[in-house]
């Protein structure tokens, strides 16, 4: 059919309320041009339910053409829900079944936007980069376990996978993208430690250049690009990494341009065998929920990415141009809800 269909994940905490938005804006970029079907899944589901994610659900969602998703996850230390089954159980298991091999995570600085980056770092020029993350492998698998619990004895082991298969997958990706932006690419990894992937991610970043003469490349170990990040942040262009390493790097990302509360994601099935999953990078942020506090714009950008994925990248612009437009209207004006941000950026597409 020629109308896309998005399965809507809301989720927990401030997700239901950032997603709302950002449906809000695509009706008012593309009109009645998608369909939604939603789901109720999240803490709420597991309790009534006992259920995280059934087969069932996830046959019917790899059904969509995409999946917009709001965050899942109770509050860090919950005496009800344990830490990582909604996780683990919903958000990854999405990610590993459906193949999203590429998890795309832009940042943007627009100036005057308040950031934690001294004047001197951003009076060197704009800041844009895009992370890409390994979503499938590495210390995500769950390969581990534990033994002699609760004793002294106890050992617990966490194992990173990396094929060869995931690694130049999201490699092939990255340099792709570097080559239609600004031509240069940034290895991260910790290869003076993890020798054993640091020397696969190296050559397969050797191998795939060869394909890509006009794209430098060069490498950084993870804690030195935390130094980066803030002190030359424009340094970066394209960088490609493992799954926790680019999850922890877009955080920062995140937060040096300009909160985390702007920093949105794309989990894409590169194959286009399943739908890719467009995601604010955030959590449920429970100590926020239900105050209208929640910044959609995360939400929103990332429909920009959906837009970019469905092949409609002047769309995917206004979106953009009117977020970039909101966020330059902030600057010493009054907070406002989550609705009120919505709107004022659903008037601007
Ligand atoms: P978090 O991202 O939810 O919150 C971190 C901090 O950022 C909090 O102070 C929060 O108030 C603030 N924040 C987050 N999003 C915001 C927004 N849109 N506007 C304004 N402020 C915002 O991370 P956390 O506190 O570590 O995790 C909370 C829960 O979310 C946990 O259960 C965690 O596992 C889960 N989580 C889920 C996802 C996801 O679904 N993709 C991502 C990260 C964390
Ligand atoms: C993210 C989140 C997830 C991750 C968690 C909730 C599993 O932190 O999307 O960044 O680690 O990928
Ligand atoms: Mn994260």
């Amino acid at each position: 059919s020629a109308v896309p269909e998005l399965a809507v994940i809301g989720g927990d905490g401030i997700g239901p309320e950032v997603t709302r938005e950002a449906l809000k804006v695509l009706a008012a970029t593309i009109g009645n041009a998608f369909t939604t079907r939603n789901y109720q899944l999240g803490a709420e589901h597991w309790k009534a339910t006992g259920e995280v994610l059934s087969d069932d659900t996830l046959a019917e969602i790899s059904t969509a053409d995409a999946i917009v998703l709001g965050a899942v996850g109770a509050a860090p230390g919950s005496a009800e829900v344990p830490s990582g089954l909604l996780e683990r159980g919903l958000l990854l298991k999405l990610r590993f079944a459906l193949d999203q091999g590429v998890n795309l995570r832009p940042s943007t600085w627009y100036p005057g936007t308040p950031t934690p980056l001294s004047e001197e770092v951003t009076g060197a020029g704009p800041i844009d980069f895009l992370v890409c993350r390994e979503g499938t492998e590495g210390l995500y698998c769950g390969n581990g376990g534990v033994v002699r619990t609760g004793t002294p004895q106890e050992i617990a082991t966490e194992v990173s996978i990396n094929t060869a298969f995931g690694v130049e997958r999201v490699v092939r990706d990255a340099f792709t993208r570097a080559a239609a932006r600004r031509k240069h690419l940034t290895l991260v990894h910790k290869h003076n430690v993890l020798v054993n992937a640091g020397s696969l991610w190296r050559r397969v970043v050797d191998e795939v250049a060869a394909d890509f003469p006009d794209v430098e490349h060069d490498y950084l170990h993870v804690d030195a690009v935390t130094i980066a990040m803030v002190r030359e942040p424009q340094r970066f262009d394209v960088t490609v990494t493992d799954n926790l390493f680019g999850d922890i790097i877009t955080d920062l990302a995140g937060a040096v341009t300009g909160g985390i509360g702007l920093a949105p994601s794309a989990n894409i099935n590169t194959s286009g065998e399943f739908p890719s999953m467009f995601e604010p990078v955030h959590g449920s942020a429970p100590d926020i929920a239900g105050t209208g506090k929640a910044d959609p714009t995360a939400a929103i950008s990332s429909m920009a990415l959906l837009l970019d994925h469905l092949g409609r990248p002047a769309d995917a612009e206004r979106i953009r141009a009117a977020v970039s437009a909101d966020i330059a209207s902030r600057l010493g004006a009054p907070a406002r809800t989550t609705g009120e941000i919505g709107d004022a950026i659903a008037a601007l597409v």
